[in-house]
Formats: C-alpha cells, sequence, structure tokens
C-alpha cells in the first residue's frame, strides 16, 4: 500500500517537473524570439517572392535574427518618396533598403546612408560593374552594395518577325516599319496586338525610356563641364518629336501613357505586343509558361537608334544601402554581405534569372547554360550610359518627367517652348548648388 502511494507520488512528481519543465522552455523560447535582434528592410515586390523568402529563412535561422520586410510601391519615384520620409525621421527601425542607381549623391548629401567602406574595400567592389560603383561612390567612400544591374533592352516576338521575315530592328524607323506591319497582317487574328510597349507614364521610367531615344540620336541632356542644362537641342526635339508622332497613339496605344513597367510587361507576356521596352529580369517572367501567353516565342536585342546614331541602354539596378539611423548595424551589414556574395547572387541568376551586380557571374558556366543571353548581357551593362549625375537627382528628374510627359501626351504639343521652360527650370537649380557650393565654378 505504501509503496503504492510512493509510486503515485512519484508519478504525480514527475508530471509536475514535466510541466514545470514545459513552462520554463517555452518561456525562454518566448523570451528568446522577444531578445531576438530585427532588421528592418524596405524593397519593391519582387517577381520571385519564393526565392527571397527561402534566402531569408535561411538568413534568419543562421543568424537568430528575424528580417521584417516592408515592402514599397513599385514605382522607383513613389519608393524613393516612402523611403526618403522614414530618413528624413531618422526612423531607427528602417535599417537597410535597396537604393536606385539615381539616388546615392542626395542621400548622402543628406548623411542618410552610412558609408561601407569597413567591409566593402576595393579588392571587393572590383567583382562587381564599374558603373554602379562609381555611382555609389562620393567623395571617395562607398554608400552602397550593387545587388542587382541593369540596363534597356528590346523585346521582341521572335515567331511573328520570322513569319513575315523580319530581322531584329537596328533603327527606330525599321521598328515602326515592321510594328505596323505585323500589326496590320495578324489584325483578324489578334485585334488587340500593337506594335510597341514601353513605360511612358510620368515617374523615373519614363527619364530611362526617353534618355535612350533622345541619347540614340547624338542628343544628350545635361553639360556636366558647362554644367549647362542641354534639353533644348535640335537632336533632342527630334527624338522628342518622334515619339509623339510615331510611336504614341501610333505603333503603341495611347494607354502606355499611364503604363509603368509591370503593366508594359503585361500587355506584351499577354501576347498583345510585337515589341517592348523593358529591362532584363522580364526574360525569366515572359518565359514561363504559367503566366506568359508567349514563353518561348521572344527574344532580346539592343535597342535600336536613329539614323548616325547609336544604340543606348539606359543604366538601372539597385543597390544595398545602410541607413545612418539604424540600431542593428552589425547584424544589417551581415545580412548586406549575404545577399550580396557570390554564392546568392549565383542563385538569383539561375533560380530569377536577376542581372546580378557581380560581373563573375556572367562567367560562370552554369548560369550561362540556364541564361545564354547573359553573356551579351555584361557587355551591355558595361556600355550602359547612367542618367545625369547631378547632387539634386529626384528634383532634376521631376522637371524632366514633366516636360517629356507634357510634350509626347498631346498632339500639338509646343516642345521647343516646354523644353526651353525645362531648361530654365534646370538652370535655376543648378544655380542653387553653385550657391551651395555642391557645384564649383
Ligand atoms: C528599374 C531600374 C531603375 C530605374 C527604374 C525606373 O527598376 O533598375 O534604375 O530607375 O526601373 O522605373
Amino acid at each position: 500500500m505504501a509503496g503504492q502511494k510512493n509510486y503515485l507520488r512519484s508519478i504525480q512528481d514527475t508530471r509536475l517537473f514535466c510541466i514545470v519543465v514545459c513552462i520554463t522552455v517555452h518561456l525562454l523560447l518566448c523570451l528568446q524570439i522577444f531578445a531576438a535582434d530585427e532588421i528592418h528592410l524596405v524593397m519593391q515586390k519582387p517577381d520571385n517572392l519564393n526565392l527571397w523568402k527561402r534566402l531569408i529563412d535561411h538568413f534568419e535561422k543562421e543568424n537568430s535574427v528575424i528580417v521584417r520586410v516592408e515592402i514599397s510601391p513599385n514605382s522607383s519615384t513613389a519608393a524613393h518618396a516612402l523611403i526618403t520620409q522614414k530618413l528624413k525621421n531618422s526612423d531607427p527601425d528602417l535599417d537597410i533598403f535597396l537604393m536606385d542607381v539615381i539616388w546615392p549623391s542626395e542621400l548622402v548629401s543628406a548623411g542618410w546612408v552610412q558609408a561601407l567602406d569597413d567591409f566593402f574595400p576595393p579588392e571587393e567592389q572590383a567583382d562587381f560593374f564599374p558603373a554602379p560603383i562609381s555611382a555609389c561612390t562620393i567623395n571617395g567612400k562607398i554608400y552602397g552594395v550593387p545587388f542587382e544591374t541593369s540596363g534597356g533592352l528590346l523585346y521582341y516576338r521572335k515567331d511573328l518577325l520570322e513569319k513575315y521575315g523580319f530581322p531584329p530592328p537596328d533603327t527606330w524607323d525599321r521598328l515602326v516599319h515592321i510594328a505596323k506591319y505585323i500589326v496590320d497582317k495578324e489584325r483578324t487574328h489578334n485585334p488587340a496586338l500593337r506594335g510597341y510597349c514601353g513605360q511612358f507614364k510620368q515617374y523615373e521610367g519614363l527619364v530611362c525610356d526617353m534618355q535612350e531615344f533622345v541619347l540614340s540620336n547624338r542628343g544628350k541632356l545635361f553639360d556636366n563641364i558647362t554644367g549647362e542644362s542641354t534639353i533644348n537641342t535640335s537632336q533632342n526635339i527630334a527624338a522628342v518629336k518622334y515619339v509623339r508622332d510615331e510611336i504614341i497613339g501610333k505603333i503603341a496605344s495611347r494607354g502606355v501613357l499611364t503604363y509603368e513597367e509591370p503593366e508594359a510587361m503585361h500587355s506584351f507576356i499577354q501576347g498583345n505586343a510585337v515589341f517592348l521596352r523593358d529591362w532584363p529580369y522580364t526574360w525569366e517572367i515572359a518565359n514561363n509558361s504559367e503566366n506568359s501567353r508567349i514563353a518561348g516565342k521572344i527574344d532580346i536585342t539592343v535597342l535600336p537608334h536613329f539614323p548616325g546614331g547609336e544604340s543606348v541602354s539606359t543604366l538601372g539596378g539597385w543597390q544595398f544601402a545602410l541607413s545612418s539611423f539604424s540600431r542593428e548595424k552589425d547584424i544589417a551589414i551581415k545580412f548586406i554581405k549575404y545577399m550580396t556574395s557570390p554564392t546568392v547572387q549565383k542563385i538569383f541568376a539561375l533560380e530569377a534569372s536577376q542581372t546580378c551586380a557581380r560581373r563573375s557571374v556572367y562567367n560562370d558556366p552554369e548560369v550561362l547554360r540556364k541564361n545564354p543571353h547573359f553573356s551579351k548581357l555584361r557587355e551591355s551593362f558595361d556600355k550602359a550610359r547612367p542618367r545625369p549625375a547631378i547632387p539634386v537627382y529626384p528634383a532634376y528628374s521631376d522637371i524632366l518627367q514633366v516636360f517629356y510627359h507634357s510634350a509626347i501626351t498631346y498632339p500639338d504639343s509646343k516642345i521647343e517652348e516646354l523644353a526651353k521652360e525645362a531648361d530654365s527650370k534646370v538652370q535655376q537649380l543648378v544655380e542653387m548648388l553653385y550657391e551651395a557650393g555642391i557645384f564649383k565654378r
């Protein structure tokens, strides 16, 4: 009897012990979760969400950290507004963000981003494309680690061009001719088909697209040596007129005046455009038959040019930047190193056809097998043309956006007058830079 009682008590003790252990473990786990470092990343919604999730999960596990991701609007202009709002408020919750290649000089002069030289020395920088490295280097210090580097490309419907016996166009006139011809022949088959699609909404993407037209007509937007705005030149005006008179409402629908990248790409992958001007990441999406009606029917080439001009691709791309107000700088730097490491860059190239910022990825046999077009892209990114390097770039871009959009939207727009007005607004901005000592005479 006594033995049975002792036995029962020992069972009760064991149960109690187990409960206490469970509660303690639970409490410890909770405490550990609350104590875990947390970093906050702001970026645009990636097309390859699962890949990002997998890589972030891995980093979180390896480093016992939580990476909180906030999705910004897709447009570079709107993302800039959100991020600079946080930086303006010295928001300590923002640690890392993806920074467009045109933002560094503004963010650095405001003191909002941290120099990264200690962990990103020149030996490390050497593997990256020089253009984004130079965009991130201000007064000899580096303020961003390039993650994705890109340039504008011409996508085309290989099946349709082959069907009608056209090689890809080298000039804009040729593109217009092919587009009209194919749309006309395919009309009964696909009444929704248009010749051309691109980014013509009033936002940063418009500046990228228009720079390609203007520079491929031997135009120039800004003279860095004289500090003079050169929007109102005959080459620039002719290129803008061409877009207004031959592209908008002609081979492209008037709807493109409201298109950013997603709308333009959507129209192309629905099979509703012969040509598309876009960035390299569209390759993977357009060739994925789950979302695209034209998988396997497309190819890419360089953008056309005007007679006497050369093909021009605007330099684009995103870099990791660290906020000066971050309270978690060490772990944030670890994250940036991880996401820009050769291994992770290769994973992005293999699984998302992302055009990485590390040049060595473009020589990797496995990457080239998966993305044969990468061999051409490395050279094209080496030659891609940056947008004017003006320290108050967003204000400058605003002037260009307003000019281009009004010039190409109204068929009777007074392009020369609008260009003159834009030049004088840029000159006022430049004067302010001289007065502030940012530009030197
Ligand atoms: C792409 C480019 C970026 C550019 C933007 C414009 O995201 O990478 O540099 O500013 O498009 O829409």
